[in-house]
């Protein structure tokens, strides 16, 4: 409380002190310093001057607008001296004003352009070719074969995916089950599954052991084409749309993601082929 008493107490006398030396000052601000002797003629013949008539000082203006040579040299330059001259913009420079003015329609300029091209940014059209985009992986039978040489899982990780065979001696049971857009990449023997796990969105690893996928977070498990085997996951894995060109190449289109199939799908009838990685399927 003390402290806030002896603050106020020295703003206060601070202000007066400030007060006093603006006062001081302003009171000191007379006319210093001596008039020079052109300063002192030159005052003397305008007192001259403005001792004339009304007629004879307009007189005098006419002479100067059109110079005659019957004025002493003082008089003409001292009337000279009243006719106003427009100033000249370039040597007056900028004003203020238009100093203020040109900054904020520059800044509102900058703005804009600023805004303007995140937004073009933002709707430009990716033509990158990771996750989001459509990803050709190749000849079907060079994916087959990648496919082979990593025991039986594929992963192509600017995907997210993994890529497996899908049995061609399945394919009737899974044209009941799955869309077209799968169905394209199945008929060719091959799946292209979304590396995220549907129950709460871990990556998936593949046990290489079982020949299934097994999430090590709460232990879902899914067989080599992604469907449900056990765990808490309320679906097979997602999986993207395929299409084989007229190449004969394998493209994922990484953009269209499609549901798993539901829980009790089993197109393949595979079952674990060796130990699990994270323990036995439960439903
Ligand atoms: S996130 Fe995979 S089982 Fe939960």
């Amino acid at each position: 409380m003390a402290l806030i008493i002896i603050a106020i107490i020295v703003i206060v006398l601070a202000a007066a002190v400030m007060m006093f030396a603006g006062l001081k000052r302003r009171s000191s601000e007379k006319g210093t310093g001596r008039l020079s002797g052109r300063t002192r003629r030159t005052d003397k013949q305008a007192r001259k001057i403005s001792s004339y008539t009304g007629r004879e000082f307009e007189e005098q203006a006419l002479q100067v607008a059109e110079p005659s040579t019957e004025l002493a040299p003082e008089e003409q330059e001292l009337l000279e001296t009243a006719v106003y001259i427009e100033p000249d913009a370039d040597a007056v420079g900028v004003t203020r004003r238009q100093f203020l003015n040109r900054s904020v329609i520059g800044l509102a300029g900058f703005g804009l352009a600023g805004f303007g091209g995140s937004v073009l940014a933002f709707l430009w059209p990716s033509f990158s070719s990771g996750f989001g985009s459509k990803i050709n992986l190749g000849a079907v039978s060079d994916v087959k074969q990648q496919i082979k040489d990593n025991n039986n899982f594929f992963y192509v990780p600017e995907g997210r995916m993994w890529v497996t065979e899908y049995p061609v001696g399945s394919i009737e049971k899974a044209r009941a089950t799955y869309s077209a857009p799968e169905l394209e990449g199945m008929e060719q023997g091959l799946i292209a599954l979304y590396q995220k796990c549907p129950h709460l969105g871990c990556r998936v690893p593949e046990c290489v052991s079982s020949q299934w996928f097994e999430c090590p977070c709460h232990g879902s498990q899914y067989n080599r084409v992604g469907e449900k085997r056990g765990g808490p996951a309320p679906r097979g894995l997602d999986r993207f749309a395929m299409l084989v060109n007229n190449q004969g190449e394998f493209i994922v289109d990484t953009g269209t993601i499609i549901q798993g199939p539901p829980i009790g799908t089993n197109t393949t009838g595979q079952e674990a082929e060796g130990p699990n990685c994270i323990g036995e399927a439960s439903e």
